[in-house]
């Protein structure tokens, strides 16, 4: 049985499935959601792709996929960039040279895959239909979902991408199980966030034992807080699809010093670990600026040493500089400020662009001391 969450974007709305076990059923389910395509184009990278393409192949055979081409990339953050980018391409161009026979893109993999092949995608014969099929904790709950696709480019984060919305999410859970138990602790930082910023409800559910449940991959915690999260992003991607508005700017709790730091330890923190961070940064913040009590960052600092992640990257004081930099880099990083988004409760939030340098070098110091 497949839980249905829909993200609802007039022409461009799709489902997003998420269910146990169904992978096989994959090819059916397309069929099921108007995908007629025969031939498919699978981007994946050689860890995933031994685990779970033959699975997926036969799934797509079975329902009359003719013509079915596998392009890996790397497994890890160095390879969403545009050399991997250009070769997807250059794959998607030598595989699919005939306009009349474009391939249906599937992502099957974690944030990586879906951000880098979900941007090819949009851009290949100025685009062409995905889905994705995410295999991580964070791409489940985040990344799959809301149609934002990119690659990093000259040291910065996702600089070079756009907004595509893929037809279809599907999310088998059993892939979860494969996963290191520090890819699944750092989609948990994921988790955690939407219930500080977006859900007092899934807050609280997670400073009770759900946190756990989910760690242990409970099938029945792990549909009802993953759909849950899901429903959450369709509802902010909803409001702001094209990110104009600043709803969106919600999901980017924790990732202002997250996102800097991820570039500047280069990668040595998982992008769950570095956000991880960046929420205990921008939750001092807001403490510090009088809109948010102490507990919530007693309770924040509890989830996510429960989950198993860092909350300070400690002996790293030499990364302040490299920080700033990539602060001044940042999307959010306009006209000398920085946008902040800051907890002023479980499931509350504000967004300022004024919080005085001194108080973030504080925060980025205590972050990395
Ligand atoms: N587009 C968005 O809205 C959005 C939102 C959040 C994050 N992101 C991006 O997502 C990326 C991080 O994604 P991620 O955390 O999924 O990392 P990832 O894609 O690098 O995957 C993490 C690791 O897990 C492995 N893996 C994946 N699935 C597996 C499975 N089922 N079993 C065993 N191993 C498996 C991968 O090979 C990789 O080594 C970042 O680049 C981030 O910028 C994008
Ligand atoms: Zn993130």
């Amino acid at each position: 049985m497949l839980t249905r969450v829909d993200v609802a974007l007039g022409p461009r709305s799709y489902p997003v499935l998420v269910g146990s076990d169904c992978l096989p059923s994959l090819g059916a389910t397309l069929r099921a959601n108007s995908l007629p395509q025969t031939n498919a184009f699978i981007l994946t990278n050689p860890q995933v792709g031994e685990l779970y393409f033959e699975t997926l192949k036969a799934s797509l055979v079975a329902v009359g996929f003719v013509r079915i081409i596998r392009h890996d990339i790397p497994a890890s953050e160095e390879g969403k960039n545009w050399n991997e980018f250009s070769a997807t391409c250059a794959s998607l161009l030598e595989h699919f040279p005939d306009a009349g026979a474009a391939p249906l893109v599937i992502l099957l993999g974690g944030g990586v895959v879906g951000d880098l092949g979900g941007f090819a995608a949009a851009v290949y014969r100025r685009g062409i239909p995905f889905v994705q099929v995410p295999t991580t904790l964070l791409s489940a709950v985040d990344s799959s979902v809301g149609g934002k696709v990119a690659v990093n480019f000259g040291g910065v984060k996702n600089i070079m991408g756009a907004f595509s919305q893929p037809r279809l999410v599907f999310c088998d859970l059993s892939t979860l199980r494969s996963l290191s138990p520090r890819e699944l602790r750092s989609g948990m930082a994921e988790v955690i966030k939407y219930g500080v910023v977006c859900d007092a409800t899934l807050f609280e559910t997670l400073q009770s034992d759900s946190l756990e449940k989910l760690l242990a991959l409970d099938p029945a915690t792990l549909v009802n807080v993953i759909s849950r999260c899901v429903h959450l992003k369709a509802a902010v991607v909803e409001q702001d699809e094209f990110d104009k508005l600043g709803i969106r700017n919600v999901l980017n709790f924790g990732h202002t010093i997250g996102h800097a730091l991820e570039l500047s330890a280069h990668y040595d923190l998982t992008h769950g670990e570095a956000i991880s961070i960046g929420m205990i940064a921008a939750t001092k913040l807001a403490i510090e600026l009088g809109i948010c009590a102490p507990s919530l960052l007693t309770q924040l600092i509890s989830q996510l040493l429960r989950a198993g992640l860092p909350i300070s990257y400690p002996g790293h004081p030499e990364l302040f500089d490299p920080m700033l930099r990539a602060l001044q880099m940042d999307k959010k990083f306009r006209n000398g400020k920085n946008l902040f988004v800051l907890p002023t409760g479980p499931g509350a939030w504000q967004q300022t662009e004024d919080v005085p340098w001194p108080l973030v070098h504080e925060a980025m110091r205590q972050a990395i001391a």
